[in-house]
């Protein structure tokens, strides 16, 4: 047996400090999901301050659980106390204005609501499953991770489409924003998902029409029931569609695949779809997770993400179907260019358009 150093035992403590702040973010972040899913936030965010049987009245819960989870909030501060000095049942919480923001309004740029919904409700709920396919090497289908994935993965995306993605095609795509600001053409949008991206370029384009393509028909009803919410279902028309299906067919002035060509068991195939889909001058617009143009460990926090949502969710569901090009979330820009050609694009155009997460290209001939 190896005698133990100061350097491994400083090792030990630190990595133990890690798992140790590591598990009290998951188990709050579990008690964000409670807060959630149960209208806790809203309440609050409504109707604040509440004592413990004010919450519990207007939320529909036993007053017990309120007291424990509002005292939970309130030590991690999520909420604050607003008169010390009361009996437990009798004190009054109240959510600031700043985390109602984040919390309770999903269109907002600092909503985290799916933060806690896409980890905690879709990921958690399918661990048997993961477990299964790490051995066997099969995967896990889209379907399986349920409402709280296709919610907590429609949500982080809606806010970059409600906030950038029109600004991103009419700084980044001059002649096909030209386009469809005159009318002279429609989009497609495949893998459209719960159809945020469709409807933000419905009401960047009204004079255009976008149709909405996805093999997954619960985000597909999703999309419909946004679109009418966000009032442009007269201009959205919602589809469910293989992409990778010949016979899609159309002439686009605007073909869109975002967020779901490395979760595709056959990326060539769609993007081969992509680019028949496209009319004369049209274009194919993708948008890719941000990452790094090689592999580099330890990496940061981007990395990190991308890596983690990829052993839990992208790299099985592109698992799901055989044979898969097996891509992860961890798509570098080598490996779609690679892909690109395979389809008969000639040029992979990295856009320049910054952001955190997403890396946008332009596929060409
Ligand atoms: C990560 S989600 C992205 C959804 C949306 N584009 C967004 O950015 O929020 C990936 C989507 O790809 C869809 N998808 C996967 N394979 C597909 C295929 N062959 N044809 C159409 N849709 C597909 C899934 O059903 C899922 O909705």
């Amino acid at each position: 047996m190896q005698t133990q150093g100061a350097g491994d035992a400083r090792a030990a403590s630190a990595v133990a400090t890690r798992f140790f702040l590591a598990g009290l973010a998951t188990a709050e972040l579990m008690t964000t999901y409670l807060g959630m899913r149960l209208g806790l936030y809203t309440a609050l965010a409504d109707a604040g301050p509440l004592t413990p049987g004010g919450l519990a009245e207007r939320a529909g819960i036993a007053p017990r659980y309120a007291r424990e989870w509002l005292e939970q909030q309130a030590v991690s501060g999520m909420v604050t106390v607003h008169d010390a000095g009361v009996t437990a049942d009798e004190r009054a919480y109240l959510l600031p204005a700043g985390h109602a923001e984040a919390l309770t309004k999903p269109d907002s740029p600092y909503s985290v609501a799916p933060m806690a919904l896409l980890p905690v409700g879709g990921v958690a709920a399918v661990l048997p499953d993961l477990l299964a396919a790490f051995r066997s090497g099969g995967g896990v289908p889209y379907a399986s991770y349920g409402g709280d994935l296709r919610g907590g993965q429609g949500g982080l995306n809606q806010a970059v489409f409600r906030h950038h993605l029109a600004g991103w095609v009419r700084r980044a795509l001059p002649d096909v924003h030209r386009r469809l600001a005159a009318g002279d053409g429609a989009v497609a949008d495949v893998a459209c998902g719960t159809g945020w991206s469709s409807i933000a370029l419905a009401k960047a384009y009204p004079r255009s029409h976008v149709d909405g393509y996805d093999l997954d028909a619960d985000s597909v009803a999703d999309a419909q029931r946004n679109a009418k919410a966000e009032g442009v279902s007269d201009r959205v028309s919602f589809h469910v569609r293989d992409a990778a299906d010949p016979e899609l067919a159309g002439r686009y002035a605007l073909v869109c695949l975002f967020d779901a060509l490395h979760d595709m068991s056959r990326p060539v195939a769609v993007l081969r779809a992509c680019r028949s889909l496209r009319g004369d001058g049209g274009a194919v617009l993708l948008m890719e997770p941000n990452a790094q143009e090689e592999f580099g460990a330890p990496a940061g926090e981007i990395e990190r993400f991308l890596y983690a949502v990829s052993v839990l969710h992208c790299l099985p569901v592109g698992l799901a179907e055989t044979p898969s090009a097996a891509t992860g979330t961890v798509l570098r820009p080598s490996v779609l260019r690679g892909y690109a050609e395979e389809a008969g694009f000639t040029e992979t155009r990295v856009l320049p358009v910054e952001h955190r997460f997403h890396r946008l290209y332009r596929l060409l001939g």
